[in-house]
């Protein structure tokens, strides 16, 4: 067996008679099985058997009637049930395009890889398929932050979301995935260091049916992301809230030897910022440093970035409070977070970037 191709299913019924012809037609030069893990609740089970009666190619149904993990655990599933070593994951909903498969697959043999990974953000990829701006947004952002939590792992992976990539099972621990929600090519990623190479495609629209995407899976991608990689994360948190403590302590004390509030409010800043860049270094990015340019470059950088971000910040805030009609505090709160997710998301891509 070349290839055992696993599709996870919920509620696919009208797709997956088509999914089958199409991987069928694209795949005809393999030896190759397609393994169905299915969580539905509708009569797609019913619908493979149907199909699988008629196949030319193995189709093969496992159905959990008491799923967990949900899109990863049935993934994780599909892994241990393969014939082949060699598993390319896809969706059920023809969003991922069948055709590309021969493509993620003889990349696979030219060697030195343990995985293929089909990007929608790499050179003539597209992500066309996202329902609207809203999601397009949110899929870019999270996987910029998710790259900047990741910086050597997901050093050429520009798609860690994406759910079609094919990868070699004797690669994986298997036992050491807790695969929760959609995104199980991430935690695969983040756990092993994976030699991985990307292919563009473009994500297509859902052949019929709707996307079972939703706020849960959202919360589930973020306690995966911190269970995954809570360290780093946390401890910069804790060095930007030890220097706001800092910058408070030294606008008070300055204002009460009679400095002028602007005076001690700049200096409190500089000092704030620099004591954050000696503490990052030292606490945060120190298995980074070695691969990174100079000290003095990496200064440079993150001073100059913290000061844009300091001035920025007032006129946003600003903007806000007149715009949207929130209360001043609120607006503070909210810059606070958004800068917080940047300064992280920066340190670690550019200042710290290998
Ligand atoms: N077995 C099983 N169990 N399958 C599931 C479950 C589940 O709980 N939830 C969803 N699936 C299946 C769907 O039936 C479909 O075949 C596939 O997983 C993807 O689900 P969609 O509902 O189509 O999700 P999407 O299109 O919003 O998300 C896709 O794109 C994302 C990137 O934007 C997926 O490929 C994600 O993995 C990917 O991150
Ligand atoms: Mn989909």
């Amino acid at each position: 067996m070349d290839l055992s191709i696993i599709v996870p299913t919920f509620n696919e019924a009208p797709n997956i008679a088509e999914l089958v012809r199409r991987v069928t037609a694209a795949t005809a030069g393999l030896v190759r099985e397609i393994i169905f893990v299915d969580d539905s609740r509708d009569d797609t089970p019913d619908v493979v058997r149907a199909v699988a009666a008629q196949s030319t190619l193995p189709v093969r149904l496992i159905h959990r009637d008491q799923p967990t993990g949900g899109l990863g655990g049935a993934v994780v599933e599909g892994y241990a049930a393969a014939a082949s070593d060699l598993c390319l994951v896809m969706d059920g909903d023809l969003q991922h395009p069948p055709e590309k498969i021969p493509e993620l697959y003889a990349r696979f043999q030219e060697g030195d890889v343990d995985a293929v990974v089909a990007s929608r953000y790499v050179g003539g990829g597209t992500a066309s398929g996202l329902a609207d701006r809203t999601r397009v947004f949110v899929s870019k952002a999270s996987t910029l932050v998710t790259r900047s939590m990741f910086p050597v792992r997901l050093k050429d992976v520009t798609d860690p979301m994406t759910g079609f990539y094919l990868v070699d099972r004797r690669a994986l621990d298997l036992d050491g995935l807790t695969p929760r929600g959609f995104k199980i090519l991430l935690e695969i990623l983040a756990r092993r260091s994976l030699r991985v190479a990307e292919v563009p495609f473009d994500f297509a629209d859902r052949h019929a049916g709707e996307s079972k995407a939703s706020f849960r899976q959202g919360i589930h991608f973020i306690t995966q992301l911190a269970a995954l990689r809570f360290g780093k994360m946390s401890i910069f948190a804790v060095v930007g809230g030890l220097g706001a403590v800092a910058n408070l302590l030294i606008v008070w004390g300055l204002t009460t030897l009679n400095v002028d509030y602007l005076v001690a409010a700049v200096v409190a800043a500089e000092v704030t910022i620099i004591g954050n860049f000696l503490l990052i270094e030292r606490f945060v990015f120190h298995d980074m440093r070695d691969q990174a340019s100079g000290v003095w470059s990496r200064f440079a950088k993150s001073f100059a970035f913290n000061n844009a971000e300091a001035l920025i910040r007032i006129p946003i805030m600003a903007l806000m409070v007149e715009n949207l009609h929130i209360s001043s505090v609120l607006a503070t709160g909210i810059t606070l977070v958004v800068a917080f997710f940047v300064r992280f998301v920066f340190h670690s891509l550019v200042v710290y970037a290998p």
